[in-house]
């Protein structure tokens, strides 16, 4: 693998080879959960009569107010189209702090910058959003807990199993009689990954417009986006329960999945892009209100990034 690069330094070579491997093993795997029956879901039991599954069946997710094709095309486009508009307009407008050095990665080639920043949020957040898709998947087939609607779904035969009372708990793997279809993905509730992708795609928007535009004009409009890309993702776990689609504990669980996920690469992953450059300047000691008590982004900026993000601008977009 290393060898179909010559032209490019050994380093660089095995970090994009490592980084495809990565990248296909995590796509391999979120369609193995989404589109094959590899993993078999967990059959749990239920108690006969149960009121908290006996929601009436909403239709298949396609008849939701907010289908399934609906969020992986807001979550794939609304970053997509974020990162793009803000890096061109940063490299574009020469704002100061967003421009990183060329690099040479061979004798030959120089690495665009621009192009650098752009792959590197895109590949950051393609990756991060299969991770939670394995993460929502992996929690569903693990749990096999039921959503709100299972036993409408189900509708096991309570004479033949013998239910007298709702207190009565059934373990038999065949007593439903409903379509096996239906009732596999009745049984794929915890975590909600609608909701897990929505505040994933809504996080990792949010902190990169939070952190990256630094143009002036932007401290109400960096809010603004934040808020409503926030309020936007609540909204699908919000919808979810409201149909009958998932209880509550899915779509928290869900949000934190999602928002954890976004977190934990903004700060982690993408800041560590930083080491392979010339050693930065001391760093700062930390402010309390810093945004993130984290040094910066990928911003080769190792001035005051901070200074500039968490004083004025955020005071501006709470007033
Ligand atoms: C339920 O089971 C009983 C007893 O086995 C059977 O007589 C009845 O027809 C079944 N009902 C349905 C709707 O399948």
């Amino acid at each position: 693998c290393v060898l179909l690069y010559p032209s490019l330094s050994f380093s660089f070579s095995l970090f994009l080879c490592v980084s495809l491997v990565i990248m296909a093993g995590t796509v391999l795997l979120a369609y193995y959960f989404e589109y094959t029956d590899t993993f078999p879901v967990h059959v749990q039991g239920f108690f006969c009569y149960d009121k908290s599954f006996s929601k009436p069946y909403p239709g298949p997710d396609e008849t939701s107010k907010v289908p399934p094709v609906l969020v992986y095309s807001l979550v794939t486009a609304v970053p997509t189209i974020t990162i793009l508009a803000g890096e061109l307009m940063a490299f574009f407008m020469k704002s100061e702090g967003t421009q990183e050095k060329t690099i040479v990665t061979a004798d030959c080639c120089y690495f665009n910058p621009l192009l650098r920043r752009i792959i590197r949020f895109l590949g950051v957040y393609s990756f991060g959003l299969f991770t939670t898709t394995i993460f929502a998947n992996a929690g569903q087939v693990v749990t096999g807990n039921q959503t709100p609607h299972f036993l409408s779904a189900c509708r096991p035969n309570y004479t033949a199993l013998g239910c007298q009372s709702n207190l009565q708990y059934i373990t038999e793997r065949r007593a439903c009689t409903g379509n096996p279809l239906i009732v596999a993905s009745a049984r794929k509730s915890f975590p909600s990954k609608d909701a897990a992708l929505s505040v994933y795609s809504a996080v990792y928007t949010v902190m990169y417009v939070t952190l990256v535009f630094r143009t002036k004009g932007t401290r109400l409009t960096k809010p603004t986006l934040s808020l409503t890309l926030l309020c936007l993702a609540m909204l699908v776990g919000v919808v979810r329960v409201a149909e009958y689609r998932n209880h509550w504990a899915d779509v928290l669980a869900g949000y934190f999945t999602g928002g954890a996920i976004a977190v934990f690469l903004v700060t982690c992953v993408i800041n560590n892009f930083q080491q392979t450059k010339p050693p930065p300047l001391p760093l700062r000691p930390q402010r309390p209100e810093s945004v993130l008590g984290m040094p910066m982004v990928a911003l080769p900026c190792v001035e005051s990034p901070l200074e500039k993000l968490s004083g004025p601008q955020v005071r501006g977009g709470g007033g």
